[in-house]
């Protein structure tokens, strides 16, 4: 396990110098299939995979969960070795964010809606430490999920803009059996919490479904998830979005590509999900 920016960063220029590619998956802890699911990519395409654990204090809001975010090192250090992966970088928040910090990365309009409205400030914390990481670990390839849609296209903007070096790859949403999207948040829901949540992927496979029979009615759409999602008693929508993919502005009918995104509060928790029907 690395912990500091400098052993991190002479690592990676050493294999950079063998002439190996490396592949960086950067994540919160709390790790789970779909953190693995990115790493497993990485593995295939990439000569060395460096994962980073680090739950940025500046990606939260002041009455956000960062205190009680779940925090496993050890067994995430076990699952990580398990999968094969070279490098943990794990630094502390006062290393990564030392007194006088005081320079951000600050997104554009693809991070002003959905969670971006939701959590204003989130998508600067993300961008900051994303940048933060890539100048440590100087991957070839950065691998994030398609769970965190508008996460991974502020991420691809950001590279475009400020031109950084590195490629993005987005991989599929990983889900726990009954559907529901796997997420470090989902163990803060209780026993009758827990059972509910399925209805937002079938929700959304009802949206899919319809739009594959040619519906472009967005209003039609939204009713028909809203109404799935209101039989649940403790899932409190919080939006529900038809967008582009790439621009994540409203669909317009002649979209070849609909993105449908879904947030809903259930209880404290807050969860996010979404399905690409193209
Ligand atoms: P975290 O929530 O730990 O997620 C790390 C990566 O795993 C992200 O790219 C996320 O989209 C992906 N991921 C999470 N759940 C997934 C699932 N069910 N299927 C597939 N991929 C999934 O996202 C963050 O951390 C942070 O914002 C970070 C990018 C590390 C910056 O702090």
């Amino acid at each position: 396990m690395i912990k500091t920016p400098g052993t991190m960063n002479s690592v990676s220029r050493m294999r950079h110098k063998e002439n190996k590619s490396i592949g960086f998956v950067p994540t919160m802890g709390c790790l789970h299939e779909g953190h693995l699911s990115l790493v497993r990519k990485a593995k295939v395409e990439c000569d060395v995979v460096v994962l980073s654990i680090f739950v940025n204090p500046i990606q939260f809001g002041p009455r956000e969960d960062f205190k009680r975010y779940p925090r496993y090192p050890s067994k995430d250090k076990m699952l990580a070795r398990r999968e094969g992966v070279d490098y943990i970088f794990m630094p502390a928040p006062p290393v990564m964010y030392p007194e006088n910090f005081q320079t951000c990365v600050l997104p554009g309009k693809l991070s002003s809606g959905l969670s971006g409205a939701a959590r204003p400030g989130h998508f600067k914390g993300v961008c900051t430490v994303v940048a933060k990481l890539f100048n440590i670990v100087e991957p070839d390839t950065a691998y994030f999920g398609q769970k965190d849609f508008q996460q991974a296209q502020v991420v691809k903007q950001m590279i475009k803009d400020l031109n950084m070096n590195v490629g993005v790859k987005i991989l599929p949403i990983v889900r726990e059996p009954d559907g529901l999207a796997m997420s470090s948040r989902n163990r803060y829901l209780n026993d009758s919490e827990r059972k509910e949540v399925p209805v937002l992927y079938e929700s959304l496979r009802e949206a899919k479904r319809l739009i594959r029979d040619g519906c472009r009615n967005t209003g039609k759409i939204k009713k028909t998830i809203k109404k799935t999602i209101n039989t649940a008693k403790y899932v409190n929508i919080e939006y529900i979005k038809l967008l582009n993919p790439d621009t994540l502005e409203p669909v317009d009918k002649n979209d070849k590509k609909f993105l449908v995104v879904i947030a809903a509060r259930v209880g404290k928790v807050r969860l996010i999900d979404n399905v690409i029907v193209s």
